[in-house]
């Protein structure tokens, strides 16, 4: 069950980019073990809406809150210093570096030997093993291989494990199915619903209404900088939905009405 403090709050967010009004007084509360699909046209504001709450760009007004407690600065740790980790399809792997070496990417372990500091391979290679494993990669795959050599589905598997294995609190999912096959499709959207089962919040953005209302238990809908809907998915069906983002905001309400008489 969600907690009662959101793990993210958002209250009157605006983002000019120059003249450009990019996020139009968006507020949204985003609890730990929710499943929330973040949806909206090409432009909508999406992944600028993450970029904010990453630290990567400063608001022009209103507040963020992580655990109740305001977001003084922002800047490019802020979602490592978090928890907060975002997948993303064509990002995020080095193809040419093992699967373990990518698993600890940017944060490798260390060993001392007569005070020389050398990458701790062995803990590398165990901690990634475990995490093929349990992810469900093809049983001849080893951590010790290229990247190069996992279908797509896989690749974002490794990047779900390391999410999980850094003990993130949030995982943001941009588009992490496109051009993925059916089957890896089901399987990255599984670990999407593993990690939410696990008490994390998962953000998951995507085109397809359709798929995310299957996916999701929340559903929220951005258009040009502005959030024109936030229900729970048994409030509204995915054609509402989908009608919702062809029309604009101007059906919500109506078929909010409707869902609940
Ligand atoms: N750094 C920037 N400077 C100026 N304008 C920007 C910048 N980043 C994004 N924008 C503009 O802000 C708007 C929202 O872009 P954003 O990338 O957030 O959309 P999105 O909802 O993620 O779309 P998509 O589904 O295509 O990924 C767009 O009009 C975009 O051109
Ligand atoms: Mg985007």
């Amino acid at each position: 069950m969600p907690s009662d403090t959101p793990l993210i709050e958002v209250r009157n967010l605006n983002l000019f980019f120059g003249a450009f009004h990019a996020l139009k007084d968006v507020s949204l509360s985003l609890h730990a073990g929710e499943l929330v699909g973040l949806v909206g046209d090409n432009g909508a504001g999406k992944t600028t809406l993450i970029r904010v709450l990453s630290g990567l760009h400063k608001p022009s007004s209103g507040e963020v809150y992580f655990d109740g407690r305001r977001v003084e600065r922002f800047h490019p740790k802020l979602a490592i210093e978090f928890g907060m980790e975002t997948i993303q399809q064509s990002v995020g792997l080095c193809d040419n570096l093992s699967i373990a070496r990518n698993f600890y990417l940017g944060r490798e372990p260390v060993k001392r030997r007569f005070g020389i500091p050398l990458l701790d391979f062995a803990k590398m290679r165990e901690a990634s093993t475990q995490v093929i494993r349990s992810f469900g990669l093809r049983a001849n795959v080893s951590a010790d291989d290229e990247v190069e050599v996992l279908s797509g589905g896989e690749r974002q598997s490794i990047k779900i494990g390391r999410a999980v294995a850094f003990r993130n609190r949030v995982v943001i999912m941009d588009e992490p199915t496109n051009h993925l096959s059916v089957r890896e499709r089901e399987h990255v959207n599984d670990l999407a619903k593993q990690l939410r089962d696990q008490g994390l919040l998962v953000i998951y953005i995507t085109h397809d209404i359709f798929q995310v209302h299957k996916l999701a238990d929340r559903v929220i809908i951005m258009e040009n900088g502005t959030k024109i809907t936030d229900v729970r998915k048994h409030e509204m069906t995915a054609e509402a939905l989908e009608q919702v983002i062809r029309d604009g905001g101007r059906v919500v309400e109506a078929e909010k009405a409707r869902a609940i008489a």
